[in-house]
């Protein structure tokens, strides 16, 4: 199977905050923001995989700026390691203000697709492979936040953590 650039992944999605999806402070809700979100991250780990995914999780998500009502929001998401039939998606959230001419940074989040066959079963992934600095910090770093998630997932044994130990643990 042929490797996939981070890049290829890349989806940029923007929207614009209005009543409807604001709390009672007049602030984009975080659920709102979560759903969009959720669809970038899918879109991107789609361009990467070629199939239809499913969301298995959403990593720990602080909400840093409160985003206003009529500001945009740009939601950034790109794919950056595959696993086996799992893929993880690094978001990165701004508002702009378009009537002041700044924008501002709201969150950063990771999110974990699966990539499904016909028969809904997990299916096989192409691997990344990064081009730059960033990228492959983000590679390296998506293997403890890995374990970190499917320890917390009750699917992996904190022994079998190899990599996350070695952060705690010196020889
Ligand atoms: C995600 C899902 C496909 C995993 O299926 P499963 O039968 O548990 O399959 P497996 O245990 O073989 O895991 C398949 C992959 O999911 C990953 N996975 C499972 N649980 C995970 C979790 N909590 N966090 C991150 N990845 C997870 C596994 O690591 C594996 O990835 P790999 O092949 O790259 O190693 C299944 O649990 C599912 O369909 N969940 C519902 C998804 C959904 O509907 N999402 C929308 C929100 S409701």
């Amino acid at each position: 199977m042929q490797t996939r650039k981070a890049s290829e992944s890349y989806t940029m999605m923007t929207e614009l905050v209005l009543p409807n999806d604001t709390n009672v402070f007049g602030n984009l809700m975080g659920g709102r923001l979560m759903y969009w979100m959720d669809i970038a991250a899918a879109i991107a780990a789609q361009r990467h995989c070629n199939a239809p995914v499913v969301t298995a999780s959403v990593d720990n998500i602080s909400f840093e700026n409160p985003i206003k009502l009529g500001n945009t929001v740009h939601i950034e998401a790109v794919v950056t390691r595959a696993f086996n039939t799992s893929m993880e998606v690094h978001l990165k959230v701004w508002g702009e203000d378009f009537t002041q001419q700044f924008k501002y940074k709201s969150n950063e989040a990771y999110y974990t697709f699966v990539a499904l066959d016909p028969n809904r079963r997990p299916r096989v992934v192409p691997q990344l492979a990064p081009e730059t600095e960033e990228e492959q910090k983000l590679f390296e770093g998506a293997l403890r936040r890995r374990q970190i998630r499917l320890i917390l997932g009750g699917k992996m044994k904190p022994d079998d953590a190899v990599e996350l130990k070695a952060l705690f643990v010196k020889e």
